[in-house]
């Protein structure tokens, strides 16, 4: 199973019996996170992404009745707090680039941390964040590094969990499950 199923499964397992008012896509892509998070049964959905062909993309692939609860928007994850202004039960990043796409368009260190920063202010207790790296191209090795560096800014009331892939190299994606505990 690749890790982005392994994503999917976590948050489905920890959304099981609880509150799904609000989540986040933070790297929106072609949508397939997105569809997940609607299928799932949350009632509201921002979606982030700074390239319109992936916003169209994912516009696409969602059904028609996904469109009144998801909010797309053409900006970049780091101004998420700009947008978002009520507490999220779960936020899903899938870093680095469009596999269908240019691949110079990728998340970095410096603004992902940025965002992780944002997220961290949103999350409520009790809720998610989803954390797909890829440190097998330049930036993502970088990116990657920075946010286990960032890990260690977060307080006793958050858990992480790390998935690997099945042949475990440096190379490899890297997956973590944060949850912030319950007050
Ligand atoms: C690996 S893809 C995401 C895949 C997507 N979740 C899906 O299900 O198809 C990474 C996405 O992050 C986007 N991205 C890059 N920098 C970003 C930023 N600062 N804020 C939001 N999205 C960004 C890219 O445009 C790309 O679409």
């Amino acid at each position: 199973m690749a890790l982005t199923e392994d994503a999917h499964r976590l948050v489905q397992d920890h959304f099981t019996n609880k509150d799904k008012t609000l989540a986040i896509d933070a790297t929106c892509g072609n949508g397939y996170d997105t569809e997940f998070l609607y299928a799932l049964g949350f009632r509201k959905i921002y979606a982030f992404d700074v390239q319109k062909t992936a916003i169209s993309a994912a516009r696409k692939k969602l059904h028609a009745d996904a469109m009144s609860v998801v909010e797309f928007v053409l900006a970049g994850h780091e101004s998420m707090r700009e947008f978002v202004r009520e507490p999220v039960d779960c936020i899903m990043f899938n870093f680095g680039y469009l596999p269908t796409g240019d691949k110079n368009i990728t998340t970095n260190a410096e603004t992902s941390i940025s965002a992780l920063e944002g997220a961290k202010g949103l999350l409520k207790c009790g809720g998610a964040l989803s954390l797909m790296c890829y440190p097998g191209h330049p930036a993502g090795a970088l990116e990657t590094q920075a946010i286990k560096d960032w890990f260690l800014s977060l307080g006793d009331d958050w858990s992480i969990e790390t998935h690997l892939a099945k042949s475990p190299k440096p190379s490899a994606p890297i997956l973590f499950l944060l949850k912030r505990a319950n007050s």
